[in-house]
């Protein structure tokens, strides 16, 4: 299990604080990079990914939500990203933008919004490390988990054992430890929370509450 807190939900203007406050206990710091295109909010580009990349341990993991993902994947990679994210619905030839991000020697993502199949992901299984399912619409943090993701999530997860590659199925939006048994059940083994790590309360306990919420939905043998 890797749990990767949001920084949407911490304060902009201590990013290097609030990573170090989960440095310890996360696997990854998830980093959402949004264009007033492809979603209607804007947040952050290279900079500050170059920025957060000199001042944590945490591999930084970059959920790209911008139109035109092609034009920009050399810099995210430059700039320190471990992984790169790109969604389906944000290029016509996702195909080539995901040969594109492996070319940087990033490790690559694909997303797929709630309305997108999981049978768009059968051809490009072999150029990816990892398959991030949204479970809320891309945009906001603080969004409810939407239920009917669960299935999508546990056809990801045969369609990834089918294949026989180590593909990652990370999952987004509305996880708290409430929802996390649900798709560690379906599937899941990566994590991502904002608001529940960094909406209130110790973030570093948060974290470890996701944990232990993770690990006792798994099977104990
Ligand atoms: C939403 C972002 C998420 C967001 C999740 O478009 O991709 O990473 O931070 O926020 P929570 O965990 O608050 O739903
Ligand atoms: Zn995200």
């Amino acid at each position: 299990m890797k749990i990767a807190p949001s920084i949407l939900s911490a304060d902009f203007a201590h990013l290097a604080d609030e990573a170090a406050r989960v440095g310890e206990c996360a696997d990854l710091l998830h980093v959402d990079v949004m264009d007033g295109h492809f979603v209607p909010n804007i947040t952050v580009g290279p900079p500050v990914v170059a920025s957060l990349h000199a001042s944590t341990r945490l591999p930084l993991d970059v959920h790209l939500m911008i139109a035109d993902p092609d034009a920009y994947v050399g810099n995210f990679a430059e700039a320190g990203a471990s992984i790169i994210t790109v969604h389906a619905e944000a290029t016509p030839h996702v195909h080539r933008t995901l040969q594109a991000v492996r070319a940087t020697g990033a490790r690559a993502g694909v997303a797929i919004c709630p309305a997108t199949p999981a049978t768009h992901l059968e051809h490009i299984l072999d150029l990816v490390d990892l398959i991030l399912v949204m479970t809320v619409n891309p945009g906001f943090g603080g969004q409810e988990f939407i239920g009917g993701m669960l299935r999508k999530i546990s056809q990801v997860k045969a369609m990834v054992d089918q294949s026989g590659r180590a593909i990652d199925i990370e999952v987004d939006g509305g996880i708290s430890d409430a929802t996390t048994p649900l798709v560690v059940k379906a599937g899941a083994n990566v994590l991502v929370a904002g608001n529940f790590v960094f909406g209130g309360g110790d973030p570093r306990a948060n974290v470890e509450r996701l944990r232990e919420s993770a690990l006792s939905a798994l099977p104990s043998c």
